[in-house]
C-alpha cells in the first residue's frame, strides 16, 4: 500500500504516471465517471481550507465515489482530546482512503502509521503539502511542457510555506533545475531544505531580496502568501507581511512565456491587475488541482493491494525515544503516545533530523 505523506514517497516515475493519468482525465472525463463507485474518501481537516478540501471532494464526486469527514476539528472528537492515531483507526472502519490536513507537523505520518487504508497528507503545519505539488507539476507540464531545465523563483514566505518545500523536493529530481529564493531574511527557506534537498541533489540556488533583479531569468515565478497563522509573534508578522507585491509593472522584464503560479489563497502579494496577464496561471492551477487529485485517488486505490507498492514510513537508521524535537509544533511534542524518532541527517554525519518534521533535536 502507498501513502502520500511527502512528495518523495512517490518515485519520479510514479509521480509522472499520476500526471499522465490526470492529463487523460482532463481529455476523457466521462471515462472515469464511475471509476470510484462504492468507494469513500474521508476528508479530515483540522485546519482551514477551501481549495484543497473542496477539490478532493469534487474529485471523488466526479469519480462516482462518496465523501465523508469534517472541516472543523471543533466538531470532531479531537475537541474531546482524541489523538490523531485513534481518529485514524476509527476512520479506517468507514472509508477507503483518507485525506488529512493538520496544524501539527508530522500528523499525516502518524496517521499513516496507524492506518490500513492509504493516507494522503493535505498539508501538515508548515512542513509539507504533496498534493499541492502534484497540482503545481501538472500546471508546469501543461503551461511549460517540461520539468527539466527550469529556473523557478520562489517568492514570499519560504520558511513556513509548505507548498514551497514540497515543490522544491519534487523538482530536485530533475536535470538543469535552478532555484531562486526571493524572501526577506526572516522568511528564508529552512536549513534542511537548502542542505539536504538542494545541495545534496546538486540543485543550484541563490538567495536574493528583490524580484526585479531576477525577473528576466525566470521560467516560473511561484508566489506565496505570508503564513500569518504560523507566526508566534504578531509584530514579526507585521514587519514582513507586505514584503513582496507583484504588480503588472514588475512583469515588464519577464519572459513572455514565463508563468506565475500561486497555491492560493492570495492576500495582497499579487495585485488583481496581474490576473488578466496570460502569464498568470494561478486560477488554471486550481482546476489542475481537482484533476490531479482524481488521478491520485485512483492510483492509490489501485496500488492498495499491490505488494510491490509500499511506502517506507520510518527511514533506515531511525533512533527511537532518545532525542526530543526542538520544534514546538511537531506532533511528537503535541500529542501523547507519539514516540520521538530521529533519522540520520543526509548530509552531516552524526547529526539527526526528526522523522515527523525534519527539525533538529533539542540541545
Ligand atoms: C496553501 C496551503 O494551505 O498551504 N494553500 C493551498 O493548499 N492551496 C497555501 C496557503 O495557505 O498559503
Amino acid at each position: 500500500m502507498k501513502h502520500l505523506i511527502d512528495p518523495t514517497d512517490l518515485t519520479r516515475e510514479e509521480t509522472e504516471e499520476i500526471i499522465d493519468l490526470a492529463l487523460d482525465i482532463i481529455d476523457n472525463r466521462e471515462k472515469y465517471a464511475e471509476a470510484c463507485k462504492g468507494k469513500k474518501l474521508a476528508t479530515l481537516f483540522y485546519e482551514p481550507s477551501t481549495r484543497t478540501r473542496l477539490s478532493f471532494t469534487a474529485a471523488m464526486m466526479e469519480l462516482g465515489g462518496n465523501v465523508l469527514g469534517f472541516s472543523d476539528a471543533q466538531n470532531s472528537s479531537v475537541s474531546k482530546g482524541e489523538t490523531c492515531a485513534d481518529t485514524t483507526k476509527v476512520i479506517n472502519c468507514f472509508a477507503d482512503v483518507i485525506a488529512m490536513r493538520h496544524f501539527e507537523e508530522g500528523a499525516a505520518l502518524v496517521s499513516a502509521m496507524n492506518s490500513r487504508i492509504p493516507v494522503i497528507n493535505a498539508g501538515d503545519g508548515s512542513h509539507a503539502h504533496p498534493t499541492q505539488t502534484l497540482t503545481d507539476l501538472l500546471t508546469i507540464k501543461r503551461e511549460i511542457g517540461r520539468f527539466d531545465n527550469l529556473t523557478i523563483g520562489f517568492c514570499g514566505d519560504l520558511k513556513f510555506g509548505r507548498t514551497v518545500h514540497s515543490l522544491i523536493k519534487a523538482l530536485s529530481r530533475y536535470e538543469g533545475v535552478k532555484v531562486v529564493l526571493i524572501a526577506p531574511e526572516q522568511l528564508q527557506l529552512p536549513d534542511y531544505m537548502k542542505k539536504e534537498v538542494c545541495e545534496a541533489n546538486g540543485i543550484p540556488f541563490k538567495e536574493v531580496t528583490t524580484l526585479e533583479e531576477v525577473m528576466p531569468e525566470l521560467d516560473v515565478l511561484y508566489m506565496t502568501r505570508v503564513q500569518k497563522e504560523r507566526f508566534l509573534d504578531e509584530d514579526e508578522f507585521d514587519r514582513v507581511k507586505d514584503c513582496f507585491i507583484l504588480d503588472s509593472s514588475k512583469l515588464a522584464t519577464a519572459k513572455p512565456e514565463m508563468r506565475i503560479l500561486h497555491p492560493l489563497p492570495r492576500v495582497n502579494e499579487i495585485t488583481v491587475d496581474v490576473d488578466d496577464d496570460p502569464r498568470a496561471a494561478y486560477f488554471r492551477q486550481v482546476e489542475n488541482g481537482k484533476n490531479v487529485r482524481k488521478a491520485l485517488i485512483l492510483k492509490l486505490l489501485e496500488w492498495k493491494d499491490d505488494p510491490s507498492k509500499s511506502t517506507r514510513l520510518i527511514p533506515e537508521g531511525t533512533i527511537r525515544g532518545k532525542y526530543v524535537c526542538r520544534n514546538p509544533r511537531c506532533i511528537s511534542n503535541m500529542e501523547v503516545g507519539v514516540e520521538s524518532m530521529f533519522r540520520p541527517d543526509a548530509v552531516h554525519e552524526g547529526e539527526y533530523r526528526c522523522v515527523y518534521c525534519e527539525s533538529k533535536p533539542k540541545k
